[in-house]
């Protein structure tokens, strides 16, 4: 009986060093001839540092990350790379923290900087190799897209000089979003362009169109219109509305508390949000955060819940209302405020700063010597140096 459990063992024990051996070769391990061997496929690689924890943390994922992959018949190869063994590579990628996951193609190094879950990972690795700009052949193919995004950027017509901006475009805010195109007979027949060729952008329920005079130029306003009206905001989606350099106003509330004071600002908000889009949305952006504890700690203020402020994210000042926002009209008056100059700003002490304080101060592996060298720092959850880069 004993011997017989042992065989067993012994077989199931064969079994599971053979699937270990069969998960390693979905991700491969990389050395210093990687720089060279690279360049006729797609990467997408893990620089890691042994010491850092959350490196470990990644490497199961990243194994199954290799699988799905493979398992998908993706063209894009995984692998890893101990970046303390070859530093002089991975600074030649741009590597600055650990872990860092980068998408190498041709000339150019896409930054991940989402959360390190499985499908996220792949979504970027899908999105970023695959072609800058999707074109949608039908209308079934139009609809069955606009299912599944949020928010969707489209161009509208055929060669020109609108559509070479745009695809100059989509090569660096890739890393954020897709960019399709399609023929005017694709669109849904309510829609009405005021000229070809155009850019539109799908969310809300609703379409805006680029508009060259109004919205300065291509880069800019997509960076601007990559966020749906109304946001839930944790402090990731904080950081990358930096880029946007908009204001942000959040109701900061308490999800759990069932007193309607909390599910009312709610509301108030993101019925600002959007009937006063016009008015509002090319300075504003507009959300409800959870808690309370990762603002005050950011402004490091003790706000009572529930509350709303705004967020300068180009000067870092914040602003809270001056009195009981009960209503709608209440919010407008306060963000009037804000836009005429009578409301007092606070702060101006550099809160993104702090962000990125917050994140490094959280984990305890790091190594700080000088951050903006190289190599020094494990990033908690995400890591958020550029977006993508030139290969040096
Ligand atoms: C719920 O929110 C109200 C303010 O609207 C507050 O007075 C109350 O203490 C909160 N309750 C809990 C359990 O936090």
């Amino acid at each position: 009986m004993a011997a017989a459990g042992g065989r067993c063992w012994l077989v199931w024990a064969a079994a599971a060093a053979f699937v270990l051996a069969l998960e390693a070769t979905f991700v491969e391990d990389l050395d210093d001839s990687f720089k060279d061997d690279r360049k006729d496929d797609i990467w997408l690689v893990d620089f890691y540092a042994p010491w850092c924890g959350h490196c470990k943390k990644l490497e199961p994922i990243w194994n199954e990350v290799g699988i799905e992959i493979r398992r998908s018949g993706s063209p894009i190869k995984v692998g890893k790379m101990d970046a303390t063994s070859y530093s002089s590579i991975a600074s030649e990628f741009g590597v600055r923290g650990y872990p860092t996951i980068k998408l190498l193609k041709g000339d150019l190094a896409y930054n991940y900087r989402g959360p390190r879950t499985k499908d996220d990972i792949i979504e970027f690795a899908n999105r970023v190799s695959g072609p800058l700009i999707r074109t949608l052949p039908s209308q079934q193919m139009f609809e069955h897209v606009q299912k599944r995004h949020r928010v969707l950027f489209l161009y509208v017509g055929g060669e020109s000089p609108l559509k070479e901006k745009y695809i100059e475009v989509a090569s660096e805010l890739i890393v954020y979003t897709y960019f399709f195109s399609a023929s005017e007979d694709v669109l849904p027949k309510y829609m009405t362009l005021p000229e070809l060729p155009a850019v539109v952008v799908f969310k809300d329920g609703t379409y805006f169109v680029f508009d060259e005079y109004e919205d300065g130029d291509l880069s800019s306003w997509i960076n601007r219109e990559r966020f749906q009206g109304y946001l839930n905001v944790d402090w990731f989606t904080l950081y990358e509305l930096g880029d946007t350099g908009k204001l942000v106003a959040i109701a900061i509330i308490d999800d759990k508390n069932s007193s309607s004071e909390h599910t009312r600002l709610k509301s108030v908000v993101q019925e600002v949000a959007k009937d006063y889009r016009d008015h509002f949305h090319r300075n504003f952006q507009f959300g409800h955060m959870d808690g309370n504890d990762y603002i005050n700690s950011l402004l490091m203020d003790d706000l009572a819940i529930p509350t709303v402020v705004v967020l300068n994210t180009s000067n870092q000042q914040y602003f809270l209302p001056d009195r009981h926002i009960e209503n709608t009209e209440d919010l407008v008056q306060f963000i009037n405020d804000i836009l005429d100059g009578t409301a007092e700003a606070q702060g101006g002490d550099g809160f993104l700063q702090r962000i990125k304080r917050i994140i490094y101060d959280a984990k305890s592996t790091v190594v700080k010597q000088n951050p903006d060298v190289i190599l020094n720092i494990c990033c908690v959850n995400v890591c958020m140096y550029g977006e993508v880069s030139l290969i040096l």
